[in-house]
């Protein structure tokens, strides 16, 4: 029995995670989020609502399901307390429904001046999202960070405090900003604190009991394998792994317990920040994907940058997390675009290679290698099945299966949950069995 499902974001992010999660979750026990912080942005629509998530999992919408902020997150406090009075206020209720892992990180207000700071006086900005992920991630790797066992102990967060704010306010102060208060933030963290202790569990026992009883656990990624620390289009990433490989060491389970990984891709490409981006384009297309897309960051509001889909791209995605799956997002966006183009290989330097260049200058060089395909025109509001839609909307998926190996098992065709093309042949094979 496949109890443990993975959902990937196998692009640059922004590709409709939290759509599938939510859409998963309603047949799961417990969703978590392994990594990140609230850079991440999920969108999720159903019954005329529609819901921003940065930091709590986007399976809290089932309401008998359990969910877990665990261990490999980096959690900013307020912005957790904000995103669930923002729940209260939707009638979503959250009591006894999320949980915290003790060892995940808490994200302080001098990591986010420190990010902005950090990106100020760098030649090669990043755009990161000026949430403090970076530093707190930093002070993680560099042994100077906070647990949340020890933010929601009072003693322990001002022994914290103590031997860590020196430190911090040095650095604050040699680049000429205010050095940090103590007494001002135990002041502000005081509610927060409160708010969370009874929140707070081992998050690698919850899980693993979770599914020694046969519970559906859903893993819900955040940003995309293209942003991983690791794998990704360095330094142009963020400061965790996204991808499948990340989830037992940022959760506390062992490898084996992840049976099934569903990658989702928009069957275009975005990027947010800076970075290279070979399959990038900046005309009339990408003007329309963009506004018909609503191609504007759900955390920071910047235009996301538009281009083809990328093959290279994706299957080192698939490489990477050996993909069951795949979720095509987006799809009715490309309604109406007369040509698509399906980058397949890269030049460089007269050479074609199929492969992302570590270096990054060397990707920036990369000319991609297109073919062509015809567009569609369906009128997706009346397709409610694979078979119903149109031969070159057929040939389009069918090429993205092929030349990546994995197979489309879901395909969405507007922001609400209702919105979505299931292929349940593929999806009992792949994700199922
Ligand atoms: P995530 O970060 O991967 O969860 O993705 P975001 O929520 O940041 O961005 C995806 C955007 O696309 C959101 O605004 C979604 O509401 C929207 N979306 C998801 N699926 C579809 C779809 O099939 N069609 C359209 N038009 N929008 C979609
Ligand atoms: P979701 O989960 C898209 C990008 C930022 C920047 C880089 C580093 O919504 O898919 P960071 O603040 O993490 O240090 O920024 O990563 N980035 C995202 N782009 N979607 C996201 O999350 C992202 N999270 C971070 O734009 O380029
Ligand atoms: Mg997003």
């Amino acid at each position: 029995m496949v109890n443990t499902l993975a959902i990937i974001g196998a692009q640059w992010g922004d590709e409709g995670k939290g759509k599938m999660t939510d859409l998963l979750s309603q047949d799961a026990d417990l969703i978590v989020r392994f990594q990140g912080g609230n850079n991440a942005g999920h969108t999720i629509k159903f019954n005329g609502k529609t819901f921003a998530l940065h930091l709590v999992p986007s399976g809290i919408f089932k309401d008998t399901s359990s969910n877990l902020l665990a261990s490999g997150m980096v959690i900013d406090p307020e912005a957790l307390y904000q995103e669930l009075k923002m729940l209260e206020t939707m009638h979503i209720d959250t009591e006894a429904r999320l949980w915290i892992a003790s060892r995940a990180h808490v994200v302080l207000d001098f990591h986010k001046t420190l990010d902005a700071l950090y990106e100020d006086i760098r030649s090669e900005k990043i755009g990161t999202t000026h949430k403090g992920i970076g530093p707190a991630y930093t002070d993680k790797a560099a042994r100077l960070g906070l647990k949340m066992a020890t933010f929601v102990s009072k003693t322990g967060f001002k022994t914290y405090l103590d031997k860590h704010l020196p430190f911090v306010n040095k650095l604050l102060e040699s680049y000429h900003y205010a050095p940090v208060k103590q007494a001002d933030l135990i002041k502000k963290m005081a509610p927060y604190q409160a708010a969370f202790k009874t929140m707070i569990v081992d998050g690698s026992k919850l899980i693993d009991t979770a599914i020694e009883m046969g519970q559906n656990v859903v893993f819900e990624g955040a940003q995309g394998t293209m942003l991983c620390l690791d794998h990704g289009t360095y330094p142009f990433v963020t400061s965790s792994s996204p991808s499948a490989a990340a989830i037992p060491l940022n959760t506390g389970i062992a490898p084996k317990k992840i049976r099934r990984v569903l990658g989702i891709l928009k069957v275009y490409t975005t990027r947010v920040g800076g970075g290279a981006f070979p399959t990038e384009i900046h005309d009339d297309t990408a003007e329309f994907i963009r506004t018909k897309g609503h191609e504007f960051g759900t955390t920071t509001g910047r235009a996301r940058r538009i281009g083809w889909l990328d093959i290279v791209q994706l299957r080192h995605a698939v490489r990477l997390n050996g993909f069951d799956a795949f979720a095509l997002m987006l799809f009715d966006v490309l309604v109406g675009v007369d040509t698509l183009k399906l980058c397949t290989a890269y030049k460089l330097d007269g050479k074609t290679i199929d492969i992302i260049p570590a270096d990054h200058e060397t990707l920036s060089r990369c000319e991609p290698v297109y073919e062509t395909l015809e567009g569609f025109d369906d009128d997706l509001d009346k397709v409610d099945s694979y078979k119903a839609l149109s031969n070159p909307a057929k040939t389009y998926i069918k090429r993205i299966e092929t030349l990546t190996n994995v197979p489309v098992a879901y395909i969405s065709t507007g922001p609400d949950r209702t919105a979505i093309i299931k292929r349940d042949e593929i999806i009992a094979k792949t994700l199922k069995e």
